[in-house]
């Protein structure tokens, strides 16, 4: 058997004490596995004497994470910190600068500072892994930079938050209220530290910015995503998009197209058939297209402590038993700027909702707006509101590019018996 290999774990969170778990229950077969045995030698926390149901007398405790990096009994740092300035930044340049093999979970470090990164482990010769940083416990980021690695990635769309994907299932299956769902899912470990990171598509855009760095080669660019979260979500519009057949998802999707990269996460109304549909709760799914494969599907726990620590887990395994790979797949420098599509360059159908005064004429009036801007009805239906006075309109359009349907529903917006700014979701048809 090879020297042990000696780790140091910064955060000992949910996801830091679930890794210290996981190599205290199956150190033997991670051994065997790996061909070599894994020991922590050095953690790092905000509280020393918090008791976490784990056993980490053995190692050194460090006040400031940093140090961590500079231990020479340390071979390899586990940032678990989170956050993409601060400690967690400053820990991963000292790891890299001090030849240490650098493992994260923390989605935001690498979709913000990936590129620099990059470089910078590169330049001293170590590796940077962050397989929990993306769709938790889905082996994604293996899958594209192994499994998929002889492909042209022609797509990669799917749920990439748990949170979101919880508080969605959550709120059709029980109508109970958003903020008491978003609760439960910060009780159960899902949601980041501050959740509005996954309520409003950041976390699913910082992973879906890697993906699309390793995808098409290309400095990872967090700030060229377009993000809508789901805070706009109605339990009305889940409701209304039911009774029309779909399910609402929050979906991340890049592609290459005709004007650059699209890269964008939005709420979607999807075709209840569709198996993207029926990934329900805490599990994210993810298709990967590639044109010689065809569609990939993966499907799991996208957080929570098992999930995520599984993820650490297999980086530290590959870099223990020496499997290591660039950052993005390819050498930094070979990553190339390109160009990324307006968000609005899209084509597709929509959801639409319509709160009114319930008048004489006044479906007429939609309908003439959306026939004179030339936006196709595929069905509309109305539900009474909770006041006799009120409806809401609600239905699916056929195809039609973005520009015309902001333009149609700026138009309806400013008719007189319309109460609200209309709702528009995208559609995505199986
Ligand atoms: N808050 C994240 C989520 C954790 O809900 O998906 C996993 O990245």
């Amino acid at each position: 058997m090879l020297d042990k290999l000696k780790i140091g774990i910064a955060g000992l969170g949910t996801v830091g004490v679930g890794v210290v778990k996981m190599l205290e229950k199956n150190s033997v077969l991670i051994a065997k596995r790996c061909g070599r045995e894994i020991v922590v030698t050095a953690v790092s926390a905000r509280s020393k004497d918090k008791d976490r149901g784990i056993d980490i007398s053995d190692a050194t405790w460090y006040e400031n994470a940093t140090d961590i990096a500079n231990d020479d009994n340390v071979d390899l740092v586990v940032e678990l910190i989170g956050g993409h300035e601060g400690a967690a930044y400053d820990l991963c340049v000292a790891a890299l600068k001090n030849g240490k093999d650098f493992i994260t979970a923390n989605k935001a470090l690498i979709a913000r500072r990936g590129y620099e990164l990059a470089q910078l482990a590169e330049e001293n010769g170590v590796t940077i892994a962050y397989e929990a940083a993306v769709a938790g416990g889905i082996p994604v980021i293996k899958a594209l930079k192994e499994g998929a690695a002889g492909n042209e990635i022609l797509q990669i769309s799917g749920i990439l938050n748990g949170t979101c994907n919880y508080i969605l299932t959550a709120m059709k299956e029980t109508e109970r209220d958003f903020d008491v769902i978003l609760k439960e899912a910060q009780d159960l470990g899902y949601a980041e530290a501050d959740p509005a990171f996954d309520v409003d598509g950041i976390d699913a855009a910082h992973k879906l910015a890697i993906l699309t760095s390793i995808a098409y080669a290309t400095p990872v660019n967090f700030d060229k995503v377009d993000v809508t979260g789901i805070t706009g979500i109605s339990l009305l519009d889940i409701k209304c998009a039911g009774e029309l057949g779909y399910k609402i998802k929050l979906l991340g999707v890049c592609k290459k197209t005709e004007t650059g990269i699209f890269q964008a996460v939005y709420p979607c109304l999807i075709d209840a058939a569709y198996p993207l549909a029926k990934t329900d709760g805490v599990n994210n799914a993810i298709f990967i297209e590639g044109d010689f494969v065809g569609n990939i599907v993966l499907e799991g726990p996208g957080a929570g402590q098992g999930a995520t620590a599984s993820a650490v887990l297999s980086d530290i395994i590959d870099i223990a038993a020496g499997r290591k790979s660039y950052t993005f797949n390819i050498p930094a420098s070979d990553l190339t700027e390109q160009k990324f599509a307006n968000a609005n360059d899209y084509e597709g159908e929509y959801y639409l909702r319509i709160n009114v005064l319930d008048r004489p004429g006044v479906l007429a009036d939609i309908t003439d707006i959306l026939k004179n801007e030339g936006v196709s009805v595929e069905s509309i239906l109305q539900k009474p509101a909770k006041s006799s006075e009120k409806v809401d309109i609600f239905g699916a359009t056929h195809k039609i590019d973005e520009k015309t349907m902001i333009k149609a529903v700026a138009k309806i917006e400013k008719l007189d018996n319309v109460l609200n700014k209309p709702t528009i979701i995208r559609i995505l048809k199986s």
